[in-house]
Order: C-alpha cells, then structure tokens, then sequence
C-alpha cells in the first residue's frame, strides 16, 4: 500500500535543541495513526513541518508520492492537509460560521456562496451548529476545541493532523468526540492524532507512533506499543513496572 504521506529522515533544530532528530513515518491512506511522547518530544514541531509553518533543516515529506517539502503552507493546505493547534487560536471576533468560510474559501479557492453548505453541515456535525452567529472569540474551551477540528474540516482534507484535542474535556464530552474522529475518519479522511488522553487515542488508532527527543522509538499496533517497556519509562519512569 503506498502512504497517502510519508516523512522521511526530518531532521530540525532550535537553537541547541534538537526538535526532529532524523524522523521518518507514514500514513496509509484512510488510516487512523495515534502518537505519543513526553511534553518537549517535537511532536507538534512535526505538525509544524508536515503543514509548512516550520521548515526542516534536513529530510523530505511527500504527499500521495509527490515531494511537498518546498512548497509553502497555504500550497499545502490546498492539496490537502488540514491541522488543529494545540493551543486553539480562532479568529476571535468573528462568529463561529464565518471562522469556517475563512477556512474553506482560503484551502478550497471556492466562493463563500459554493462552500456555506457544507460549512453548515460541519457546524451541525460537530454540535456548533446552535452557535453558528456567536462570536468566536466568547466559546468555552470544549467549543473552541470544536471549532478547530470544524475549521479543519472545513478545509476539505485528505489528510487531517489533531494535535491534543481531548485535554480538559470531561468522560462524555471525550466520547462525543471519539464518535466525531471515528465518523470523519469513516469518510475516507487520513488521520494523524497526538493526544496525552490515550484510552481516547486507543479507541480510534490503527497504529501507534511514540516519539521521545525527537526520535521515532516505536511504531505498530496501539496495544501493543502501550506494552512495551520503552513507553511505560517515558510514562512512568524506568520503575514504572512497580506503579
Ligand atoms: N518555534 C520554536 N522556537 C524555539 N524552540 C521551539 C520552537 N518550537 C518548538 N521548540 C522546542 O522544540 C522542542 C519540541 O517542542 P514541541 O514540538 O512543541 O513538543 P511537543 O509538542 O512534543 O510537546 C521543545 O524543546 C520546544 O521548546
Ligand atoms: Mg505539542
């Protein structure tokens, strides 16, 4: 099967530290891919590189077997790839809905006219359909969250990167999302998630990548990864046998 996107020896620096140290992973198409790693580990730096917000100092990315490492993020926005930050940042004074049309006239070079439909029915899909006129910026934290994964569908994308999108949330508003990631992905949407909340990773995840100082230190299926000594150190230190 050929990966829909593939890293392959990325490599960046900030200064001394060293964010990607040689790091290579695929996603197959249709594929869920959860990853893991400690805070600092360069996980939201390989977001960084993968949408072009940072450049690599070394290594390539190919998107459906063509090399995309040039182009800049708007290019790959077009073709594609859609992201959530970690730290939610919409534009806060505009509504919920217009947040939305920004996103997907600008990834699709529709008109607002041809894409308000479907922005609508992604408002729906993700519960905010309710707040649509509400100003973006006076969401509570679990609507921010939803509206970042709606402005990231609203980009129309092949492959969709989630950067922490459980945390804070309560056991059902964890659920609600659960089913939202796993329906997306059901559409034939490419999915790379990093989440600390990892029942929430293992009730979606095909396969798991854990990342420690930038480095790739696994890569398979989810339970198993969670079994092997590599990750309990990272979780729980090299006693962790004995929590
Ligand atoms: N723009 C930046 N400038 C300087 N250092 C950065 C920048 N982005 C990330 N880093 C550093 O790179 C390392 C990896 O960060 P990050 O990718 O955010 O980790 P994670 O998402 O796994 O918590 C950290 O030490 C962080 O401080
Ligand atoms: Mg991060």
């Amino acid at each position: 099967m050929s990966a829909i996107l593939q890293l392959q020896g990325i490599s960046k620096r900030y200064g001394a530290v060293v964010a990607s140290d040689n790091l290579s992973l695929h996603l197959n198409p249709d594929e869920a891919l959860g990853v893991i790693g400690p805070n600092g580990s360069g996980k939201t730096t390989m977001f960084n590189i993968i949408t072009g917000i940072a450049v690599a100092d070394r290594g390539h990315i190919f998107l459906e077997g063509t090399e995309i490492t040039r182009l800049r993020a708007f290019e790959r926005c077009r073709r594609g790839i859609a992201r959530s930050f970690q730290i939610p940042h919409p534009f806060g004074g505009m509504s919920v809905l217009e947040n939305l049309l920004v996103s997907a006239v600008f990834a699709q070079g529709e008109s607002e006219k041809k894409v308000s439909h479907r922005c609508l029915e992604i408002l729906e899909e993700t519960g905010l359909l309710g707040k649509a006129n509400v100003r973006a910026g006076s969401l509570t934290l679990l609507d921010r969250k939803r509206l970042e994964l709606a402005r990231a569908l609203a980009a129309n994308p092949k492959v969709l990167l989630l950067d922490e999108i459980a945390g804070g949330l309560t056991e059902q508003e964890c659920r609600l999302l659960i089913e939202e990631i796993t329906r997306i992905r059901s559409r034939g949407v490419s999915i790379i998630w990093i989440e600390h909340v990892v029942h929430a990773l293992l009730a979606v995840v095909d396969r798991l990548v854990v990342i420690n100082f930038g480095k790739k230190i696994d890569d398979g299926e989810p339970h198993t990864v969670m079994g092997t000594q590599a990750v309990k150190n990272i979780y729980m230190g090299p006693e962790g046998d004995a929590v």
